[in-house]
């Protein structure tokens, strides 16, 4: 199976803090891989690396066959790699439907002229078609701030899939979200990998990450500790140690 994103030996040190300690492993095209693991693992790190906010202290990234190490955030979103940030990052005073607008950073114009111009634009078709697989159309001219946290995930989501990217990663996704909004989010994206979406998807919820991943990837200290189906983590002694301690 091609792999969509590989990384090697993938190290980042704050000062004394190893926070990734030398990580291998790849996500599979159309695969939804599971990345787990206790607070303060690393997981946000290896995101913020993999997706250019961070400089990786050492290891290689590669998206799509391509070397993406070390390129600033801008180009490894254009390249089709889509993220959504462990605390939701909206316009609060600004419409659903102008987030999702928003969102498009690569659009013709400056942002001002992009609003101005939301009748004629693709952009506003597309935003609407995203708002109604997510069924939070009815919301469209709500402003984002007065949307229940839940909703707030889904239209960050939405804004992520303005980009049509490849590879979506997902920083707790259904955290803190109501158990009904959080199995619409799980649906959502079993649809989005179904039309051929790959995902990286970071979640503390047991339940969530064993139904929805096919494989998992489990950090702790900084160290991939273990990696394999669902079920053989459920499992592995070294991952309940980590999470149980021991
Ligand atoms: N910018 C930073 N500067 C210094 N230390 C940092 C920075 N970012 C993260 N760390 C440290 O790196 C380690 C890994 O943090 P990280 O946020 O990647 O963990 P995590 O697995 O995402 O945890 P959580 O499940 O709580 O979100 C922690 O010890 C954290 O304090
Ligand atoms: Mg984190």
């Amino acid at each position: 199976m091609t792999s969509i994103l590989e990384v090697k030996g993938l190290r980042k040190k704050f000062y004394q803090l190893e926070a990734v300690a030398g990580v291998d492993f790849e996500v599979r095209e159309g695969e939804i891989l599971g990345l787990i693991g206790p607070n303060g693992s690393g997981k946000t790190t290896l995101f913020d690396c993999v997706t250019g906010i961070q400089r990786p202290t050492a290891g290689d990234i590669y998206f799509m066959g391509k070397r993406i190490t070390r390129l600033k955030p801008h180009a490894v979103y254009k390249l089709g790699v889509g993220r959504t940030f462990q605390l939701v990052q909206l316009f609060p005073g600004m419409t659903v439907l102008d987030n999702m607008i928003m969102a498009i950073q690569e659009s013709e114009g400056t942002l001002l002229s992009r609003l101005f111009k939301l009748d004629e634009s693709d952009d506003v078709k597309k935003a609407i078609e995203l708002l109604e697989f997510l069924n939070i159309i009815h919301l469209k001219d709500e402003f984002a701030k007065n949307l229940s946290y839940g909703q707030q995930k889904l239209l960050d989501l939405g804004m992520v899939l303005m980009s049509d990217p490849k590879l979506i990663m997902l920083d707790e996704p259904m955290a803190g979200v109501n158990a009904t909004l959080g199995k619409e989010i799980g649906e959502r994206l079993i649809e989005l990998n179904a039309r051929g979406c790959s995902f990286l998807v970071i979640e503390h919820n047991m339940r969530v990450v064993m139904n929805l991943c096919h494989r998992i990837v489990v950090l702790d200290g900084g160290k991939k500790i273990a990696e394999g189906l669902p079920e053989e983590i459920q499992d592995n002694e070294q991952v309940l140690a980590a999470y149980f301690g021991g």
